[in-house]
Parts: C-alpha cells; sequence; structure tokens
C-alpha cells in the first residue's frame, strides 16, 4: 500500500503538493474543504487547480464529497505523502524501501536511505495509543477540530514517541536514534538485527542492555508500557523500539504498568535461566523525574495542524 504512496508522491508535481498542503490547511475549518474555496486560494488558474485535484484522488490522496458542495478530504495516504514530502524538502530522507518492514497494528514501518547515506527507519503512526490523549491541553485541541480528531491522534502517538526517543537517547538508554519528526510520522536509525524472541544472542548480554534502558528510562520519568520480545531488536545491543504507549512514572496506574512490562520481560529471560532485577527496578520510580510534565507542555505548543 504505502508502495502506491511512494510511487504517487513521485509521480506528483509541485502544483499537486501545494493543492493537497492548501487542503490540509482549510481542513481547519471544514472537515470536506470546498472546491471552491481551494480554487480562490491556490495562485492558479481554476482548470489547473482542479487537474490536481482530479490527479490526487486518482492517486488516492484525497476523498470527494458531492452534497451539500463538492468538497475533499485528505485520507490516511494523503497524509503520509505530506509528512514525506516535509522530510524530503528538509532532507532528512532521500528514498524509501519499496515494501514495509514492519506492520502492526498502530504502525506501518519503511527502511530508508538519508542523503548523506544513513540508514534509517520510518514510521508511519496509524492509530493513537499515547495516554496523553486523556490530558486537558489534547482534548481541548481535538474539542475545536473534532473532525480532526483521528488525524490528530496519530500525530500525538509520534510526537509522544519521538519525545521519549529522544529523552531516553539522550540519557543513555539503548533506543533507535530519533532523527525528525513529523505530523504522524517519525524517523530515527535503522537497527540491524532480529527481534529478541528470534533471536539466539547470549540472553545474559540482553538482559543487561535491557535492564540499563528501562532503568534509565525511569530515572527520568518514563515506562515503556508495552515491552515485549517483540519490541526488542538485537543487534550489535538489544535496543528497545516502539514507545509511543509511553506512561509516565508519575501517571496514577504507572506500577500498573511497570510491574505488567517487567513481568513479560522476566518471564521471557528465565526461560533462558537468566534473572532481571524486578524489585529494584519498581523501587527506582520513587526516585525519578518528571517527563510527563515537560511533555504535557510541548503538546501545549504543538498546534498539531
Ligand atoms: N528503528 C528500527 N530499526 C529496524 N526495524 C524497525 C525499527 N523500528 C521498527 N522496526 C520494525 O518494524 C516493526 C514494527 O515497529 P514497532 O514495534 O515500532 O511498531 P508496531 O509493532 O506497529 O507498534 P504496535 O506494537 O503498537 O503494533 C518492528 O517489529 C521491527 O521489525
Ligand atoms: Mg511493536
Amino acid at each position: 500500500m504505502l508502495r502506491d504512496v511512494v510511487e504517487g508522491y513521485g509521480k506528483l508535481t509541485k502544483r499537486d503538493l501545494r493543492v493537497l498542503r492548501l487542503i490540509e490547511v482549510g481542513h481547519r475549518r471544514y472537515e470536506y474543504v470546498p472546491e471552491e474555496l481551494v480554487v480562490d486560494w491556490a495562485r492558479y488558474r481554476k482548470e489547473e487547480v482542479v487537474q490536481s485535484i482530479k490527479r490526487l484522488h486518482y492517486y488516492g490522496f484525497l476523498r470527494r464529497n458531492v452534497a451539500p458542495y463538492r468538497g475533499w478530504k485528505i485520507t490516511t495516504h494523503g497524509y503520509d505523502v505530506l509528512a514525506l514530502h516535509t522530510l524530503v524538502q528538509r532532507r532528512k530522507i532521500l528514498s524509501l524501501s519499496p515494501t514495509p518492514v514492519g506492520v502492526g497494528k498502530e504502525s506501518v514501518v519503511y527502511a530508508g536511505v538519508t542523503p548523506s547515506g544513513f540508514k534509517v527507519a520510518l514510521k508511519f503512526h496509524r492509530g493513537g495509543v499515547s495516554v496523553f490523549r486523556y490530558e486537558r491541553p489534547f482534548l481541548r485541541k481535538v474539542s475545536k477540530y473534532r473532525h480532526l480528531a483521528e488525524v490528530f491522534e496519530t500525530r500525538l502517538s509520534a510526537l509522544a514517541e519521538y519525545f521519549a526517543l529522544s529523552k531516553v537517547f539522550e540519557a543513555g538508554g539503548w533506543v533507535p536514534e530519533p532523527i525528525a519528526y513529523n505530523r504522524h510520522v517519525v524517523l530515527m536509525s535503522y537497527v540491524e538485527g532480529v527481534e529478541l524472541y528470534r533471536s539466539e544472542e547470549d540472553m545474559r548480554k540482553i538482559a543487561d542492555d535491557v535492564v540499563h534502558t528501562i532503568s534509565t528510562a525511569l530515572r527520568i520519568g518514563i515506562i515503556h508500557g508495552d515491552l515485549s520480545p517483540y519490541n526488542i531488536i538485537v543487534g550489535d545491543r538489544g535496543y528497545v523500539i516502539d514507545w509511543p504507549q509511553w506512561v509516565p512514572t508519575r501517571h496514577p496506574k504507572a506500577e500498573y504498568y511497570l510491574r505488567r512490562d517487567l513481568a513479560t520481560i522476566s518471564a521471557f529471560f528465565k526461560k533462558w535461566g537468566v534473572e532481571i532485577p524486578v524489585e529494584e527496578l519498581l523501587l527506582a520510580v520513587g526516585k525519578s523525574g518528571d517527563s510527563g510534565k515537560q511533555f504535557l507542555s510541548e503538546i501545549y505548543k504543538q498546534d498539531f495542524l
């Protein structure tokens, strides 16, 4: 499917992309942006705008509505194109793999290359999983733009993941290096390796890396929230991936999530005869920082449009 997005993106002209961006701005006021208005806003002749809209529709980047007026709405793939275009323009990415390297419930992940030849993973968020979607600053934004609730949720998920990756990476945990974030997409370094459940590496060594990352994250106030052998990639080290659902240690249900993470991971390593210091990690919560508050103020700053 994203194959079509990459292919389609390659065929779009500058004008098509501008028209798509205009419709995105139009979504501030309309669920279906009136075609008349798009024509008014664009600095092109009417026929040119209509032709661009047709092409965008043909590639599956727009959905049409005919009554009570002719209007257009951007599809998930349309947003993919806008995010991809922004990252290409900012020279964060040069090309993408034709097929995904990972398809999950909440995302699609592609491998790619930056202009300097660095291998990256590009994660397109498909669902809203952040605990911050129940927070007031976020709910206030959504209440103003109800028709964009889903779009906002995927954007919040991507922002939440980018925030956690940045903080944990800076603090020295074993996570992919975050490179950029735009709309509902996160760009990070590509981890060469296999998921832990398929790995045959020295389990003691991997467990040490995972415990190091969990305790580093806890120290700055972050609990992963979906830790499992599927979300650990074993390459030169054991890397913890997939952070959009992270939970702040000051969250009322923090201990529940941390216990669940630790139970899953210690059950896995136990099968290999490796123990995880569960009690010690649980104690760390009391002494942790508060990334939750900081993240909320980041949400305040984002306009999500
Ligand atoms: N940085 C990365 N480097 C290499 N491969 C990655 C990277 N990030 C993700 N992947 C691949 O993509 C797959 C899916 O990524 P991830 O676990 O982040 O999302 P997800 O599983 O879709 O999320 P969810 O668990 O909510 O469904 C991973 O299992 C992995 O194979
Ligand atoms: Mg996953």
